[in-house]
């Protein structure tokens, strides 16, 4: 896609792996510098020697502490002195867990970097944004619209970023800061449950290692396939570049038709 971001300061929460990842290679081949903000060190280091992009660093912070987003904006103004574009994308899911068996710990873990961690590196970036006129694009989800794309918690946290979205749009449009997002659907990722029910914090099986997952999401979309990261990153760039400049409050579905189908499962759509 030849979108261009050229000297664009952009930060990207959870940059290191997934749709984060996709979207820091595809900003950084596009000309922006990009900040790696992520809670896993290793990998956010690696991501950064993996960019073709002229610079990039990488920030080890925790999405839903306030002062880890404080600190990784300071450190964007401290290595390119500006900052145009905050991606608010750090997340993590919630195992399809119903109502009966969501802990408080669960509901907790999720809402706390899945929807507060948003607005933490919203609040912690808008200084920056306001003087550069730039932009926030958020990544939301298909369970921000409709039931079943997640569990509980991760279902009621979408929803909260859509609402994010909408709501700070208008109240920053008169800064000329626009605020956008995407929703995409199932889309081949490391997305990790937040917890394991019955256990404490860092299952480390991804949503996406179980084949029947894959199977069922090719079942559901009208596309008959999951999504990739790049498709996603893709819409990101295009919503954070001037392309999009009269662009803001919205959010656009990345979901292979998800969100246009009708009553017909695909398989008998000829
Ligand atoms: N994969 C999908 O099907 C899908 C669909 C819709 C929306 N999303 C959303 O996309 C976003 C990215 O997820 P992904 O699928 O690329 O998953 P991923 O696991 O591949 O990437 C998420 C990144 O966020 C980081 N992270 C998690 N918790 C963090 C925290 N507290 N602080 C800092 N970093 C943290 C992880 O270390 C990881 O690098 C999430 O908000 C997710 O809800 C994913």
């Amino acid at each position: 896609m030849n979108i261009s971001l050229d000297g664009k300061v952009s930060i990207i929460t959870g940059g290191a792996a997934g749709i984060g990842l996709a979207t820091a290679k595809l900003f950084a081949a596009s000309g922006a510098k990009v900040v790696i903000a992520d809670r896993n060190q290793e990998a956010a280091k690696a991501a950064v020697e993996q960019l073709d992009g002229p610079s990039a660093i990488a920030v080890h912070m925790d999405a839903g502490r306030a002062e880890d987003n404080q600190r990784m904006v300071q450190q964007a103004r401290d290595a390119f002195g500006r900052v145009d574009i905050l991606v608010a994308n750090a997340g993590v899911f919630d195992g399809f867990t119903p109502l009966v068996d969501t802990t408080e710990e669960l509901w907790d873990h999720v809402l706390r970097t899945n929807l507060k961690g948003y607005f933490l590196a919203c609040k912690a970036a808008l200084p920056e944004l306001i003087k550069t006129k730039g932009n926030i694009v958020m990544t939301a989800s298909t369970a921000g619209f409709f039931p079943q794309q997640g569990g509980l918690a991760y279902t009621v946290a979408k929803h909260g970023v859509v609402g994010l979205i909408r709501e700070l749009a208008f109240e920053v449009a008169s800064f000329g800061v626009r605020v956008n997002g995407v929703a995409p659907g199932g889309t081949i990722t490391d997305l990790r449950n937040a917890i394991k029910l019955g256990q404490a914090y860092g299952d480390d099986r991804s949503l996406f290692d179980d084949p029947q997952v894959i199977e069922f999401i090719k079942a559901t979309t009208p596309l008959q396939k999951a999504g990739r990261p790049e498709e996603v990153a893709g819409a990101i760039a295009f919503l954070a570049s001037e392309a999009a400049s009269h662009i803001t409050g919205q959010i656009l579905l990345v979901d292979g038709g998800y969100s246009v189908r009708g009553f017909q499962p695909p398989e008998q759509q000829e």
